[in-house]
């Protein structure tokens, strides 16, 4: 499999076409976008963590469609830097990652139809994992006070 972890530190996360179908659109997006993330305020575990961290709702809604819509549209509109975000979030476990993407499948499953809500939750899935090994499995870049001591 290529190596897409220079694409991503670029904020590039999907260099693939995305029509036929399963094909999504910009409101569509929107749709799924905010119902997903009106679910994650009201979520006993997640929405502590994102209410505490985010005092701009309209903005962040605004960024997360187009990230997506730079993911499954491939419309490069989202510029932002998702590893960086989320290093600094101390207080995230891999537990609260797959609350996060059960609340996703749920949301896409509602929102879209089925081969779409599957491209969805795939992205989804691919891109959590890669935050994760930066979040979780490299200590000294996730913190680096822990490089004292190591290699
Ligand atoms: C437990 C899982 C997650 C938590 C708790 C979480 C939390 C957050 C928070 C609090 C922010 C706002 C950071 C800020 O504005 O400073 C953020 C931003 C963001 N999140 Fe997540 N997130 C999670 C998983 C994901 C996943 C799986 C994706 C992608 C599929 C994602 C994509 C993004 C993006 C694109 C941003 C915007 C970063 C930027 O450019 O500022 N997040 N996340």
């Amino acid at each position: 499999m290529k190596d897409n972890r220079e694409d991503q530190a670029q904020g590039i996360w999907c260099r693939e076409a995305d029509a036929g179908p399963g094909a999504t659109s910009e409101a569509e997006i929107r749709t799924l976008v905010h119902a997903f993330y009106s679910r994650i305020r009201e979520d006993a575990e997640l929405g502590p963590i994102f209410n505490g961290e985010i005092g701009d709702w309209d903005t962040h809604l605004a960024k997360m469609c187009d990230f997506w819509s730079s993911v499954m549209l491939t419309t490069g509109r989202y510029k932002g830097q998702p590893m960086r975000a989320h290093l600094k979030l101390k207080q995230v476990t891999p537990k609260h990652f797959d609350r996060w993407l059960t609340l996703f499948r749920q949301t896409a499953e509602e929102v879209c139809a089925p081969e779409t809500a599957e491209r969805f939750i795939e992205k989804a899935a691919r891109i959590a994992e890669s935050l994760q090994l930066d979040m979780f499995f490299k200590p000294a870049q996730a913190d680096p006070a822990r490089r004292a001591g190591c290699c």
